[in-house]
């Protein structure tokens, strides 16, 4: 069945998402922006008929069968509770919602509802990613006891741009620290402390964090910046050895196992190219099976991380603006 996508944001993804719905054979029938006039414009670059605004209108001028959430960070709840009282399904963008009671708001109201909603956590779908995870269930590593990552990119430092604009849900936390919290979450399970130092820029939002996670199954050490240029890199090691994710390690190409005695072996990894594919291929496997969730973006993966993250944010003082209030 060929399923009409709506889109709600006209940015950088969206734009990538609909390159993927369309590779996949899917129909991308509604894009949505705050602004009428982005609408326009992204629908009649990308052939899209249907251009509303605001966001919510999508729900009421097009017929669509799932949505793409790709607006910034701050208005993810709000959109993706949009579309579950449409009963409409949605893969929402990360971070799913500013925080972790928000998502379990939303995420109950799905439950109760009966739609399919799930965050758009790619890595978790990327083959290297999933061979790392199936290694580490086959114990070729031994016991995983240690994470380390680093997800450090210089971005654009205008104050407006959305990563570093506090109204708009900025900060490396939820931008790319997201990636170092899931790893170390989906690895060494539920973090039980956290430790963490940081750096908060003149715009209220975090611009460097360093964190030291105590999990159920060992240790995460992770940092993530704006100001440095430190790479997106990670490795697990276990008692056995270690598995190193080739950069950038939430979309990686390659997959390394380095054995104790210091052998290198490339493990092999195939389907990297499909990227965003995978997300759409997944989202309609879900609904062909009538599934409320996908077991790969579990929503208790989705609330556990965030919680991890909210904690992170109390330790280094982070002051957000308020989260707008669900309907
Ligand atoms: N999974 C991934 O790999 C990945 C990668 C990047 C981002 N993301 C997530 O996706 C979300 C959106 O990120 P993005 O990179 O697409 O952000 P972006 O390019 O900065 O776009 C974000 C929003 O900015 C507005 N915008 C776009 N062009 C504009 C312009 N010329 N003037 C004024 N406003 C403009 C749009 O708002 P309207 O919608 O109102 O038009 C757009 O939705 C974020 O939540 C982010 O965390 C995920």
């Amino acid at each position: 069945m060929t399923r009409r996508w709506g889109i709600m944001g006209t940015g950088g993804i969206a734009e990538a998402f609909l390159a993927a719905i369309h590779a996949e054979g899917g129909h991308v029938a509604a894009v949505s922006s705050a602004s009428p006039e982005r609408a326009q414009a992204f629908a009649a670059t990308h052939g899209v008929e249907v251009a509303c605004a605001p966001h919510a209108a999508l729900l009421e001028q097009a017929e669509v069968d799932v949505v793409y959430v790709a607006t910034t960070n701050e208005r993810h709840h709000l959109d993706a509770a949009a579309c579950i009282a449409a009963g409409v399904p949605a893969l929402v963008e990360k971070p799913f919602a500013m925080d972790a009671t928000t998502a379990g708001q939303v995420l109950r109201a799905a439950g109760e509802a009966g739609v399919f909603v799930a965050e758009a956590m790619w890595m978790r779908l990327q083959p290297a990613y999933r061979r790392l995870r199936e290694e580490i269930d086959a114990g070729t590593i031994g016991e995983p006891g240690l994470v380390e990552a680093a997800f450090g990119v210089l971005l654009d430092e205008g104050p407006d741009r959305r990563w570093r604009s506090a109204q708009l849900g900025g900060g490396t936390l939820l931008d790319t620290g997201i990636y170092p919290a899931t790893l170390a979450h989906d690895v060494l399970g539920t973090a039980d402390e956290v430790q963490a130092t940081g750096v908060i820029g003149p715009t209220g939002v975090d611009l460097r964090l360093g964190v030291t996670a105590a999990h159920p199954r060992g240790t995460a050490v992770w940092s993530t910046s704006f100001l440095e240029p430190s790479g997106v890199r990670a490795q697990v090691s276990g008692s056995e050895g270690r598995l190193v994710l080739g950069e950038p390690f939430h979309h990686s190409p390659r997959l390394t196992l380095v054995r104790a005695d210091g052998e290198p072996e490339e493990l092999e990894v195939t389907g990297h190219e499909l990227a965003y594919r995978l997300e759409v291929r997944e989202v309609e496997r879900c609904l062909d099976a009538r599934r409320l969730d996908s077991p790969w973006l579990a929503h208790e993966d989705t609330l556990a991380v965030l919680g991890t993250l909210d904690r992170i944010g109390e330790r280094v003082g982070l002051r957000r603006p308020p989260i707008a209030p669900l309907p």
